[in-house]
């Protein structure tokens, strides 16, 4: 139920339409035109990766490394897209019968995040070909996705807010600006921020729009919620960096000391962490936005919780 007394900002949504009918790209004719990735190049540039802290690694480990986390990244994205639309599909609700340029927005939101999913699936199955036998990435976008909706609209909305304000922070700040990635995998991640910068805009329209229909408690509640699901992506990371690691561990032609796998194991939890957490959270627009709902303590919470992945 939309909050009462509570005034659509039509103009915004109507620019987001505006964006989208102006970007709007097909998977082949636009972004794949029949190319492949350059595996002699980076996929994600270092400063994303950070594959320039492992300094005993020579240029061909370092590249192969930003490969397997650029292959990451973009299943990644794939998988966290499952909820996005289903949880973005469920706030329609409020306005199926109130204001339709919010709800054509939205839809358009939906979308286009189904056609992310797509590119990501059939990007997948293209680096798979070139790449060694051996890499892993198991989790069930349908199952993480059924366990991230139990969650409240308020947190569930927290999480798309701060994943849609890294994916442009990424491109902008790390991946435009590096000459040396391969071109397609850069052009993936271009366009994919073409469409992701209104998303970010929807998504700071309902996240306080639904945080208006919550009593104290309620949001308190949701900022545990919240905190579970910080805990439950970890829980992934951990599991994700360990097991790229060790592919590339695996397919590496030396052998490693010891004290080097471990600096291996711990970049990418570090990397990971920072990609699909802190990245997010220590955005401005994200901290503006979630200071302005929850209360100090509230917001201690949150900041003990995210210290105990630093
Ligand atoms: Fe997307
Ligand atoms: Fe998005």
């Amino acid at each position: 139920m939309q909050p009462t007394n509570y005034k659509v900002e039509t103009e915004r949504y109507a620019k987001c339409i505006e964006g989208s009918k102006r970007i709007r790209w097909d998977i082949d004719k636009d972004v794949l035109r029949g190319r492949e990735f350059d595996f002699s190049k980076k996929f994600l540039p270092d400063g994303i990766s950070q594959v320039d802290r492992l300094d005993f690694l020579n240029d061909d480990e370092r590249r192969f490394l930003s490969q397997i986390q650029g292959r990451t990244y973009a299943s990644m994205f794939g998988f966290v897209e499952r909820f996005i639309v289903a949880k973005i599909l469920d706030i329609t609700r409020d306005h199926w019968l109130g204001d339709q340029v919010a709800l054509e927005a939205l839809i358009r939101f939906c979308d286009e995040e189904l056609k992310h999913q797509e590119l990501f699936k059939q990007i997948e199955i293209m680096m798979a070909n070139h790449m060694p036998a051996g890499y892993s990435f198991p989790w069930d976008p349908n199952e993480v996705a059924g366990a991230v909706l139990e969650k409240s609209t308020w947190a569930v909305m927290a999480l798309i807010y701060e994943i849609e304000l890294f994916t442009q922070e990424h491109y902008k700040k790390s991946i435009e600006p590096d000459e040396n990635l391969s071109e397609l995998y850069k052009d993936v991640f271009l366009y994919h921020w073409k469409e992701e910068a209104h998303h970010a805009v929807m998504d700071a329209l309902e996240w306080p729009r639904e945080d208006q229909k919550l009593t104290q408690a309620e949001r308190d509640r949701a900022i545990d919620e919240l905190i579970e699901l910080v805990g439950s992506v970890d829980g992934i990371l951990q599991a994700q960096s360990k097991s790229d690691a060790e592919y590339f561990l695996k397919i590496s032609d030396r052998s490693f000391s010891e004290d080097e796998v471990v600096r291996i194991k711990d970049c990418l939890l570090k990397a990971y962490r920072w990609q699909y957490v802190f990245s997010g959270v220590e955005h401005p627009r994200f901290k503006a936005l979630f200071s302005s709902m929850i209360t100090e303590a509230q917001g201690q919470r949150v900041g003990q919780a995210l210290a105990s992945l630093m």
